[in-house]
C-alpha cells in the first residue's frame, strides 16, 4: 500500500511542479513560473495573452499552434513551456513591425485571399516566416512539403501556397 503523503512530501512535490523560466518573446525579455507539465501554447496564451497561438488538435497534428523557437517552427502544443527556457520565441504578433504595420507575408496572405476562417492562419504564417527567414531557395514541391504540417479546414491551400510562394526564394 502506498504510504500517505506527509506535509513535508506534499510541500516538496508541489514545489517540484513549478519552474522559473526566462526567455525572449517577440523581442521582449520574459520571466515566469510555469507548471512543469504546461505546454508552451498554454503559457503563451494564458500568461502573455498571445491568442494568435491557436488551440486546435493539441496533439501536434494541425499546426494551428505553431511558433518559431530559435529560428525553427514548432508545434507549441507538444512543446513543454520549460523547454523554452533561454530561447527566443516568435508568435504571429511578433511579425508586425514596431509601428504595428503588417509584415510582407501577412499582406501576401490578404492579397492572395489566403485567410478564410483564419483559425489556421497564424500557424501557417509562422511556417511561412520560417521559410522566408531561412534565406534558402525551395522548389514548389519542397514548399508544399514544408506547409504540409498544417490543416486548413476550409481548404484554402492553393491561396496559402501562392502567398508563401510570392515571397519565398524559389528555384
Ligand atoms: S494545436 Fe498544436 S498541432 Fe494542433
Ligand atoms: S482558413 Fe484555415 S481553417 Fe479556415
Amino acid at each position: 500500500m502506498t504510504p500517505p503523503l506527509t506535509r513535508r512530501t506534499k510541500e516538496v512535490s508541489s514545489r517540484m511542479r513549478k519552474q522559473l523560466i526566462r526567455c525572449t518573446i517577440n523581442g521582449r525579455a520574459a520571466e515566469t513560473v510555469v507548471d512543469i507539465r504546461a505546454s508552451l501554447t498554454d503559457m503563451l496564451r494564458g500568461e502573455y495573452r498571445l491568442t494568435s497561438v491557436k488551440k486546435g488538435c493539441e496533439v501536434g497534428e494541425c499546426g494551428a499552434c505553431n511558433v518559431i523557437i530559435n529560428g525553427e517552427c514548432f508545434n507549441s502544443c507538444i512543446y513543454l513551456a520549460i523547454w523554452a527556457d533561454g530561447k527566443e520565441i516568435t508568435t504571429t504578433e511578433g511579425l508586425l513591425s514596431a509601428d504595428g504595420e503588417l509584415s510582407a507575408i501577412q499582406q501576401a496572405f490578404i492579397d492572395e485571399g489566403a485567410v478564410q476562417c483564419g483559425f489556421c492562419t497564424p500557424g501557417f504564417l509562422m511556417s511561412a516566416a520560417e521559410i522566408i527567414r531561412s534565406g534558402k531557395a525551395y522548389n514548389d514541391e519542397e514548399l508544399r512539403k514544408m506547409l504540409s504540417g498544417h490543416l486548413c479546414r476550409c481548404t484554402g491551400y492553393e491561396n496559402i501556397f501562392r502567398a508563401v510562394r510570392k515571397l519565398a526564394l524559389t528555384r
